[in-house]
């Protein structure tokens, strides 16, 4: 499957992307048998890819004694929406409660703005997936849940649409929800600063916050909406030693 577009910089060295070159190549020629290919995964796993796994498992522990849902502000492929599932499957396979719900125009950035700057090299549309990718992503989501219990409850949602307008609906129409874990991915300021607004009195003390561009020069409209919003001189903002970019902070 090709994406659209990404656009966004990217850090690394030439021989770091010749070298993840070769490696996307030898993942699709792998030798390995269909019925072997996924208990083999780890064997294309990087350590800067093994790390944001390592994150997530980290933060999924933050969450298990949490009441709430997951909500991801920002899917495109979907991995994080998939590891989740996974997490749950392993930490609580048992709690219908921890929906995960994940908010994405599948089209791409919408909302860019002169708060963004322009380091990052993106537009409206940048970051986009494949026309009609949300199909793809439920089968995948479906099939986490099958391989767990209670597999007869849906667990997951994906919602389609510009943030702007699918957080409030979305909050309107489950005002039953709070939120053990808010992960904010939009990497743009408009749709980022929504989502805060909405999520901030559905927050409680213990529910996690993750923010992927945080002090981050490239997109710096996460930094403003945050300080806009929540502010930021209450947060403990932490890492993992483990990933340089990703942060968390959980609300006291
Ligand atoms: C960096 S990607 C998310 C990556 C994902 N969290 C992961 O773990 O791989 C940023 C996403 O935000 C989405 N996005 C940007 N602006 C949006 C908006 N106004 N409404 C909904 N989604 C938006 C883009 O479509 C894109 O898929």
């Amino acid at each position: 499957m090709k994406t659209g577009k990404h656009d966004a910089i990217v850090l690394s060295s030439s021989e770091e992307k010749d070298a993840q070159a070769v490696f996307s190549d030898l993942l699709k020629n792998t030798p390995i048998p269909d019925d072997e290919i996924l208990s083999n995964l780890g064997l294309y796993l990087t350590s800067k890819n093994l790390s944001r796994v390592l994150f997530f498992y980290e933060i999924y522990k933050k969450i298990v004694e949490t009441h709430g849902i997951i909500a991801e502000f920002g899917v495109r492929w979907g991995q994080t929406l998939s590891l989740m599932s996974a997490l749950r499957g392993i930490f609580e396979p048992f709690n219908r409660h921890r929906k995960i719900v994940g908010f994405d125009t599948f089209e791409g950035f919408k909302g860019i703005c002169d708060k963004d700057g322009k380091r990052c090299n993106c537009e409206d549309g940048s970051f986009s997936v494949e026309t009609d990718y949300e199909r793809y992503l439920r089968k995948i989501l479906s099939l986490q849940e099958q391989l767990n219990p209670i597999s007869h409850l849906e667990k997951f949602e994906l919602v389609k649409g510009d943030a702007i307008e699918t957080i409030p609906n979305y909050f309107q129409q489950h005002p039953e929800s709070i939120i053990s874990l808010a992960i904010f991915d939009f990497d743009i300021y408009k749709p980022t600063k929504a989502a805060l607004e909405i999520v901030k009195p559905r927050l409680f003390k213990g529910s996690v916050l993750v923010f992927d561009e945080l002090c981050d020069d490239i997109f710096p409209g996460e930094t403003i909406a945050l300080m806009e919003t929540i502010g930021i001189t209450n947060l403990r903002i932490k890492r993992f030693p483990m990933t340089a970019r990703i942060s968390y902070a959980v609300i006291e």
